[in-house]
């Protein structure tokens, strides 16, 4: 309804244009995803036309490749088996791993020229295999090329798998600020595959158990707990233990999604982000040689001393959830922490504001009243916050 109103000489109405769009996305758990016997990728494909042939293009992680040399033939090889279903406009093509491709938009302009000469229009498919920067990267490549191409997310690591794959965001670095351009826009289909996960470097699969701890931490004592008593299974990467840990992790960041009431990150919260601010910093500190899941357990270290300065975790605690993230595989000091700026303050800490710009709004940081339960906080202390860095830098160091 219009509503007419007056101000001196000017006029303005206002037609309050209100909608809502449902998402619905399946995220599939499976093993074996390009044996041509498994169903999942066709029917994820096929899912809302299924007498339709769907034309699709996918990008493969380079870093992938190489630790799975015949996966670009298994590809070629389901598309043939299912040929009635799909067809692939063109041979998978290879794109950097890590953090390269998000830190050099010529990769996103390069995929996106690759669509215009595809012809993919919005009813084809953009399917991305890989760690979280491939699928962060190719995400934002479907998410702009006509305002919006179906993307099949494929992640391989333990991070992309328990986390970022499941989650609804994309993006790319630039400036040197990380994800300073990026969209929210949900994925069609999240298909997780087991094996992968199984042959990644153990130094990957030690980082994305970093994700597992913090939702825990902050969501689900009893997950916590079952880490705790899997932390001899975890840290060998037995198998079934994996599997367990990934999908728990998974379902958690998914019920934060669709019941938490801001999925695109409107408000001034990222519930899910403890021990995040310090992280983001860490990892363009250094560059990106600390993985992302290494700084978010340093991190997460950090905050949970923090929050026993500041009275709001009882004491112990941080020294039992430290213990985990070292028995896990963590080293919970990195020299960069240490730093300081042409003013003396310590360069870490400026990872306090820049947290806050990216979301705009209060500075909110998620940390920890006891296990399982996390408090949004609106301040902090500096002073106590470098009490909770030497405590961290000690601590690694005895
Ligand atoms: N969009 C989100 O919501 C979100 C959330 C968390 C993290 N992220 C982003 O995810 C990225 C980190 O993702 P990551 O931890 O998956 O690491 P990654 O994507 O950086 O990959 C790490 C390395 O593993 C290689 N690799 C990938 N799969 C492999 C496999 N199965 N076997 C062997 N090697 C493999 C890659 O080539 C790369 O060299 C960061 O850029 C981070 O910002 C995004
Ligand atoms: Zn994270």
């Amino acid at each position: 309804m219009a509503a007419p109103a007056r101000s001196g000489q000017i006029q303005a109405s206002t037609h309050w244009q209100r909608f809502s769009v449902p998402y619905e996305v399946p995220v599939v758990f499976t093993e074996g995803l390009f044996d041509p016997d498994n169903p999942v990728l066709r029917d994820a494909l096929c899912r809302l036309e299924p007498d339709k042939r769907h034309r699709a293009v996918v990008f493969v992680d380079d870093g992938l490749i190489a630790a799975h040399p015949q996966l670009l033939a298994s590809i070629a090889a389901y598309a043939q088996r299912h040929a009635d279903a799909i067809d692939l406009v063109r041979e998978p093509i290879a794109v950097p791993g890590g953090e390269k491709i998000k830190s050099d938009l010529h990769f996103v302009e390069s995929a996106q020229q690759t669509l215009f000469e595809l012809h993919i229009d919005r009813h084809s498919f953009v399917i991305a295999i890989g760690g979280g920067a491939v699928l962060d990267a190719i995400g934002l490549v479907a998410a702009t090329t006509h305002r919006g191409v179906r993307h099949i997310r494929i992640p391989t690591t333990v991070l992309s798998q328990n986390d970022s794959g499941v989650g609804v965001k994309n993006g790319v670095n630039l400036h040197g600020v990380k994800n300073f351009v990026g969209s929210f826009a949900p994925p069609f289909a999240v298909l997780n595959d087991l094996d992968f996960v199984a042959a990644l470097p153990d130094r990957d699969k030690i980082a994305g158990m970093a994700e597992a701890v913090k939702v825990a931490l902050i969501r689900d004592a009893e997950f916590f707990l079952w880490i705790e008593r899997h932390s001899d299974d975890l840290a060998t990467f037995e198998r079934a233990a994996m599997a367990r840990m990934i999908r728990r992790c998974a379902e958690l960041h998914m019920h934060q999604i669709s019941h938490g009431g801001d999925p695109f990150e409107s408000g001034s919260a990222r519930p899910l982000d403890y021990g995040h601010w310090s992280a983001h910093k860490l990892e363009s500190l250094t560059r990106n040689h600390v993985r992302h899941g290494e700084a978010v357990a340093i991190g997460m270290a950090l905050d949970a001393r923090y929050a026993v300065l500041a009275g709001l975790l009882a004491p112990g605690v941080e020294e039992r959830i430290c213990a985990l993230l070292e028995y896990l595989g963590f080293e919970l000091w990195h020299p960069a922490l240490a730093k300081e700026g042409a003013s003396g303050e310590l360069v870490i800490l400026e990872g306090l504001s820049e947290f806050r710009e990216h979301l705009g709004g209060e500075l909110t940081i998620t940390l920890l009243a006891d296990i399982g339960v996390g408090v949004e906080v609106h301040e902090i202390d500096h002073v106590l916050m470098r009490q909770a860095l030497d405590w961290v830098r000690v601590r690694a160091s005895g």
